[in-house]
């Protein structure tokens, strides 16, 4: 099922719950949460007070994108503060497999993130434990930047490697997504979308929502 998550990071902090709220009504359905520290991507963003104020204003799943070094010193706090899915990065994490069982023993659903120059390889012993990948089809640290289209071929290759090896991890995709992107990253195979600039950017966000849904599941009837 294909899946619009709203990337707040493009929303203007001082109104998170309208945000929020008017992303919602054009069908997002996960709300995507940017962690950065400032360390391991060269931007700051925001930490679990912030998850926690989020929480109190939709039930929707918080999806916690944590691009940060240390990642298992935070993830109980996150939790605690009302993620339900929480992803680290492949490349933060020497004890992967222990991060990603750390996540799911505080309930959360856990993934795992590559940046465009990891290799799915670099994940492949983990594909059995996690609820879902997030191959990054940016460089992380910003919103608005330009999509990399070699980082296709990795939706594409994680989508087979599961039907090969019958697990049923969902693949999710960020950066750079939008009305010129969307149709090839669904028909890739990528399921959940993160969109922030496409979304908060310009105009009117429940519009673009709903217009970025619509041409994901058009896309998605063309793959079937
Ligand atoms: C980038 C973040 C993204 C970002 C995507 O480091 O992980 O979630 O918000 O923004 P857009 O959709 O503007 O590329
Ligand atoms: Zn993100």
């Amino acid at each position: 099922m294909i899946e619009l998550a709203p990337s707040i990071l493009s929303a203007d902090f001082a109104h998170l719950a309208d945000a929020v709220r008017v992303a919602t009504a054009g069908g997002g359905s996960v709300i995507h949460v940017d962690v950065m520290d400032g360390h391991f991507v060269p931007n700051i963003t925001v930490g679990p007070p912030v998850v926690k104020s989020i929480r109190k204003v939709t039930d929707l799943p918080l999806d916690c994108h944590l691009m940060i070094e240390n990642p298992d010193r935070y993830i109980p706090d996150f939790a605690a503060s009302g993620a339900n899915w929480i992803s680290v990065h492949q490349e933060t994490c020497v004890h992967l497999d222990r991060t990603l069982h750390l996540i799911k023993d505080h309930g959360c659903r856990a993934g795992v993130v590559i940046n465009p120059a990891t290799p799915v390889a670099a994940i492949s012993e983990v594909l059995g434990v996690i609820d879902y990948v997030l191959v990054m089809s940016v460089n992380p640290g910003f919103g608005g930047q330009k999509f990399i289209p070699n980082t296709l071929h990795k939706i594409r290759q994680l989508t087979e490697i599961r039907s090969e090896r019958g697990l049923n991890y969902r693949v999710e995709v960020d950066g750079g997504v939008g009305p010129g992107t969307v149709a090839e990253v669904v028909q890739a195979g990528a399921e959940i979308l993160v969109a922030g600039n496409a979304i908060f950017g310009s105009g009117d966000p429940t519009k673009n929502a709903a217009e970025l849904l619509k041409l994901a599941r058009e896309a998605a009837l063309v793959k079937a």
